[in-house]
């Protein structure tokens, strides 16, 4: 597509499937609203991921079990309308793809609707039938395997998935498999390097990679996570760009200090009446009040 200030990025989920091993590694990251969206596309990121994280990082839930296709279609829209270049991936919540075929489908289209050009899953062999029904539709499908936050029950909590061989060997051959079913790239979370370097080694399609190591097509991070909005100790796998949550607290105690002392709005923060009105504003001000201490005047007599 080409604009009249030049050309306009559209970033698809086949351009992302053709990236597999290219020298550029695929960059994505989270995003809930559109100011976050439109800062994401002007710093020139490929995939912009509505994650169902927004549950926990947004939302103030203890998981993203809590989140309902609802949750996810309002916050693609809201990223859908700052019109990003980048690719936008709506996240299937918890149960949205478990339950029925059809609603498996009918869960995809609805994010598609509200403006995701691919959606993510999570799983492997057991979400192939959902992946091949989505894909059947028409819709890209992103997998993610590893730490699964959707299974966080059935895996005994928030940890490292692959550590012993077992399990390696179960995400290498789930990996194989959805990439065989057609997912045009896969997410592997928390994982050993190892093993990501093995699937990334096994499969044509682009792994991302989040506490993954390097050995992947590309990166993820949570944008709230590589902003520093939080102070609290962050995983070992989360690099901070940026300390906006001490920043942020800066400035509202600024804010409320100028407030406080006085010091805001000062007179060019403030709309001003044209010359003279001021006057006659404030003698109709004054003639209104009299007006009324004595109507109550009259009242208590
Ligand atoms: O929901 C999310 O933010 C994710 C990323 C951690 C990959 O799935």
């Amino acid at each position: 597509m080409v604009s009249a200030t030049g050309p306009t990025r559209r970033v698809t989920a086949p351009a992302i499937a053709a990236r597999k091993g290219s020298a550029e590694p695929v960059v994505m990251v989270t995003a809930y609203d559109a100011p976050t969206a439109r800062i994401l596309d002007e710093a020139g990121v490929d995939v912009i991921l509505v994650g169902d994280s927004v549950a926990n990082v947004v939302l103030g839930y203890a998981d993203t079990l809590q989140v309902t296709i609802d949750d996810m279609a309002h916050h693609v829209g809201a990223v859908a309308r700052a019109k990003p270049g980048a690719l936008v991936v709506g996240d299937l919540p918890w149960l949205s793809y478990h339950v029925s075929t059809s609603d498996t489908v009918r869960n995809a289209a609805r994010l598609v609707r509200a403006g995701a050009g691919a959606v993510k899953l999570e799983g492997g062999a057991k979400r192939l039938d959902a992946v091949r029904a989505i894909l059947d539709a028409e819709i890209p499908v992103m997998g993610h395997l590893g730490l699964t936050p959707q299974s966080v029950h059935a895996l005994g909590g928030f940890r490292v998935q692959g550590k012993e061989l077992d399990d390696a060997r179960r995400i290498v051959d789930d990996a194989a498999a959805l990439a065989e079913a057609g997912c045009f790239a896969i997410v592997l979370e928390c994982v050993p390097d190892a093993v990501a370097r093995l699937v990334t080694d096994t499969v044509d399609v682009p792994t991302i990679g989040i506490g993954a190591g390097r050995h992947c097509d590309g990166q993820v991070l949570v944008f709230h996570d590589l902003l520093g909005f939080d102070d609290a100790k962050a995983p070992k796998f989360v690099r901070r760009y940026a300390a906006i949550g001490r920043d942020a607290r800066d400035a509202v105690a600024r804010f409320a200090d100028d407030v406080r002392g006085g010091r805001f709005p000062s007179s060019e923060e403030t709309y001003h009446a044209a010359d003279g009105v001021s006057d006659m504003i404030g003698v109709y001000g004054r003639v209104a009040t009299d007006r009324s201490s004595e109507a109550e005047a009259g009242r208590q007599a």
